[in-house]
């Protein structure tokens, strides 16, 4: 796994696992109900070597497909009101990272302390502070946090079919990221709701 030194606000290592209030019988749950399980596992390590090099080229489908919505792409306004490049390119290599990370890293409770950390930082309790925006963007709505789900995962298969070797089953690696992206944004969700 290629090892983060100097990713600006990437603070994995510096979360503090007692500050999560999802416990990791929680996460269990909800990995059973994604129908998580060791095959799960081992397809999440197979993509993430596929996708290892083409982390660059995801990002910049991804950031096209933001940038040509303002409706979503204004949730990186800086104070005058237009999307602050400084900003976009803070997030973009802890993006980056993330996608390294969900593929790459045991789901401990390091790991789901910084997916309470990534929640609150879409959520009005922490939106702006890790690169010091002065954004009238409080937070990223929750309707949007879900619905990206979709083109984060159906943007994927190109990837995984260009890199793929004639072993591989792009069918189950597709679902296997499906399933991750799923836990993590689930996780993501927690500070939005007292019902979560
Ligand atoms: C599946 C849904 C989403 C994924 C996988 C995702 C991924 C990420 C990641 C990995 C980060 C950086 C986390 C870190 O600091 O380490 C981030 C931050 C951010 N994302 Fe998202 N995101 C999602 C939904 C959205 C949506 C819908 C928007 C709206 C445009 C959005 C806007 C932002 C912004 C503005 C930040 C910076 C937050 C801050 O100020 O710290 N995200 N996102």
């Amino acid at each position: 796994m290629t090892t983060p030194t100097k990713i600006a606000g990437y603070d994995y290592e510096n979360v503090d696992p007692a500050e999560t209030p999802v416990t990791q019988e929680a996460l269990d749950l909800l990995k059973a109900t994604l129908l998580w399980d060791d095959t799960t596992d081992a397809l999440l390590r197979r993509v993430g070597e596929l996708l290892e090099k083409q982390v660059e080229d995801i990002l910049d489908l991804w950031y096209g497909y933001v940038g040509s919505h303002p409706h979503l792409v204004t949730y990186f306004d800086g104070p005058a009101g237009e999307p602050d490049t400084a900003y976009l390119a803070g997030v973009r290599a802890r993006f980056g990272q993330w996608i390294r990370d969900l593929c790459t890293r045991e789901l401990d409770e390091q790991w789901l302390a910084y997916q309470h950390e990534v929640g609150l930082r879409h959520h009005s309790a922490k939106k702006n502070q890790t690169d010091g925006v002065d954004s009238p963007r409080a937070y990223v709505p929750l309707r949007y946090m879900i619905a990206f789900v979709y083109p984060i995962t159906a943007t994927i298969r190109d990837f995984l079919d260009r890199a793929a070797s004639p072993d591989d089953d792009v069918d189950a690696l597709v679902d296997a990221w499906f399933k991750a992206v799923v836990l993590s944004t689930t996780l993501w969700t927690e500070p939005y709701s007292d019902l979560w």
